[in-house]
Order: C-alpha cells, then structure tokens, then sequence
C-alpha cells in the first residue's frame, strides 16, 4: 500500500492517501476528488511529511487543471502551496505540476506529477542503502546499531520506505537493527503513533521514549546513532525539522553520538541561505492545550507551538540524499572513545 497515490478513473482520476489522524487505532483511506478537501487534509495533517507533501502537491495540482477552468485551477493551487510552508517539498511539487501544465496543458500536469510520486519512490530506496553504508563507516566496530529517532520519517511520510525510517528499516532487514528508540513527538505524537505503527508492521525492536528522556538516554551511552528527516536544508546545510530535532542535535553532539539528516534532494533549498530564513509553522494553542478534543491545561491557558525548530549545520554530522552524503568536516561526534 502507497501512503498517497492517484487512482486513475473515468473523468481522468482522483487521490487516494492514507488518512494520519486516525493511526494506529484504524488504517483508513481517503479519497480525495477536489483541490479543497486536499487543502484540508494537509492541513489536518491527515497527510504530513515532507515527501508526501512534495507528492500531494503535484497531485493536487493534477486534480484542480483536470477539473477547474484555468484561473480557479491556479487559485486552487496557490492556496495548496500555502496550505503548510516549512516543507518546501509542497511548493516545489505544486510548481512542477504547474510548470508542465503551463506547457502542456492538464496530460502533462498528471504525468510531471506521476513523475514526482516515482521519483520520491527510488529517492526513498537510494537514501536508505547510502545512509546504512554510511553508518557503517561511521562505526565500524558496532554491528547491530540502535538509533534514536524523532516524529515520522517513514513510508508514511513519503510514498513508500520514507528516508530517515527508511534506513532504520533498512539496517532491519540487513540484520543490523538492534533496537530503536523512538521519540513521542509532542503534541501530536507522530512518533508514538506513526513510526511505532510501521516498526511494529516491519517486526523491529523499539520502545517509545518521551521527548524529553532524548538527552538522558543519549547521555547514557545507549545510542550509536540519531537518525532524523528533514523539512527545509538550507543553503548552508541548517535544516529545519520536526519541533525537538535541535534539542536531539545538542543531546547528541553532547554525547558524541553521530547526528544524521536524511532527507531527499528535493528538500534541499539553495533559494534559502541559512536557518533564520525558513519559515516556521505555528499551529496555535489548542494542539498543546488540549489532547484529541480532552482539555489537559487550565481554562484560557495559551500555549506556543512552532511545529518545527531549526539545527545550526555545525551540529549536524552529515546530510544523506539520495544523491551524496554532504559530510560535516568539522564535526568530530563520532569520537566513541570520548563516549
Ligand atoms: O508536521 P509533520 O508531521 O509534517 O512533520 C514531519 C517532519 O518533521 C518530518 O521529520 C519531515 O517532514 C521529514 S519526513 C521524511
């Protein structure tokens, strides 16, 4: 099963995604037929991750120029770009799908945005082979690794396989997973519910830790290596990520634990100099306020809820694409011995 695809139909086609909200409790499919339910379920994060967005995107704009006239298919596709803004998977996906309807009309829309979904799919393969012969470099003396990881990063968050995840389950099916530790990932527990969820459905070890057990577990020695995706790497290799992966990076350079960053070419954004330019989502209160609709802070208590934080590139021990590994030449968190 695809986390997100396009069913081809009579009329041309629709989307059909896996619906995140409701996991681990129920694996339900949505089937999305306009341009404004997919808003919603990107904002509901009902489908998140960055190179899920990225396919979403293009799909989406797919669906508006099969259905819309022109300028309500562009109108629809300007509010699908700024439906979430820190994964620049979503624009990119949006303008490549419009690019080709721009010179091919609404057939070459649907197959620049078929070509997205493909793309992600071999990316997904190629960062997880690259980034488990990385570990391997890293560490040669460890054999079976167990790796910390934050939020989802898996097939859920992407097309199939994922990227962070996606090596985690790699080194799983090579015999070289001993166990991962998977960060809840307040508020919305993608970590606890997702990447629990897929671990539990590949048949590796885990255990769930809360977000805030990260430094301690690290600073204990348990680690070998922190595995993490990516919304936005800028220029200058600062990425922004899942709210928590900056503390994760300072745990983990703390410990001189090895601090990865898997994330698709796709994700990388030359437009984007440096860390302080890349938007950061804020979700508002009731996320941190309340939990699944239960009230769990006093009446009137606001809260702040950035989405996403931002890991300076010093921290940061290399970069795995699905094109090259961008290694950090002055980092020096692979220094077991210091351990
Ligand atoms: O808010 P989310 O669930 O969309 O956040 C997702 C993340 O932060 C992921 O780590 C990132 O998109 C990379 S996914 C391969």
């Amino acid at each position: 099963m695809r986390t997100i695809d396009w069913v081809p139909g009579a009329g041309g086609g629709h989307i059909r995604l896996v619906d995140q909200t409701v996991l681990p409790a129920e694996l339900v499919e949505l089937d999305i037929h306009r341009p404004d339910q997919l808003v919603d379920a990107i904002r509901r994060l009902a489908v998140r991750g960055a190179p899920a967005l990225g396919v979403a995107g293009a799909l989406g704009v797919a669906l508006a120029v099969q259905d819309l006239p022109a300028e309500r298919a562009r109108a629809a596709a300007a509010e699908l770009r700024a439906a979430r803004p820190t994964a620049v998977n979503l624009a990119l996906g949006v303008d490549t799908a419009l690019a080709a309807f721009d010179s091919g009309g609404a057939p070459a829309a649907l197959e620049a945005a078929l070509a997205v979904r493909d793309e992600d799919i071999a990316a997904s393969k190629a960062m997880a082979s690259r980034g488990a012969d990385l570990l391997t470099q890293l560490l040669p003396d460890r054999p079976r690794l167990t790796v910390m990881t934050l939020c989802n990063t898996g097939a859920l968050a992407a097309v199939e396989h994922g990227t962070a995840l996606g090596v985690v389950e790699r080194l799983h099916l090579d015999g070289r997973l001993e166990r991962a530790l998977v960060c809840e990932t307040r508020p919305l527990l993608q970590g606890a519910r997702l990447t629990a969820w897929e671990l539990a459905r590949m048949g590796a070890r885990y255990d769930v830790i809360v977000d805030s057990a990260a430094a301690t577990t690290l600073a204990g020695g348990a680690v070998d290596a922190v595995l993490v995706g990516a919304d936005r790497i800028a220029a200058n290799g600062d990425t922004a990520n899942k709210i928590g992966t900056f503390s994760l990076a300072l745990a983990a350079r703390h410990a001189y634990v090895p601090f990865l960053v898997v994330a698709p070419e796709t994700t990388v954004d030359a437009d984007t100099p440096h860390g302080d330019a890349i938007e950061i989502e804020d979700r508002g209160s009731d996320e941190v306020c309340s939990f699944r609709g239960v009230r769990t802070t006093p009446e009137g208590a606001t809260a702040l809820n950035p989405a996403f934080d931002v890991t300076p590139a010093e921290l940061i021990t290399a970069i795995v694409t699905d094109q090259r590994v961008i290694a950090n030449s002055g980092d020096h968190s692979t220094e077991q011995e210091k351990r």
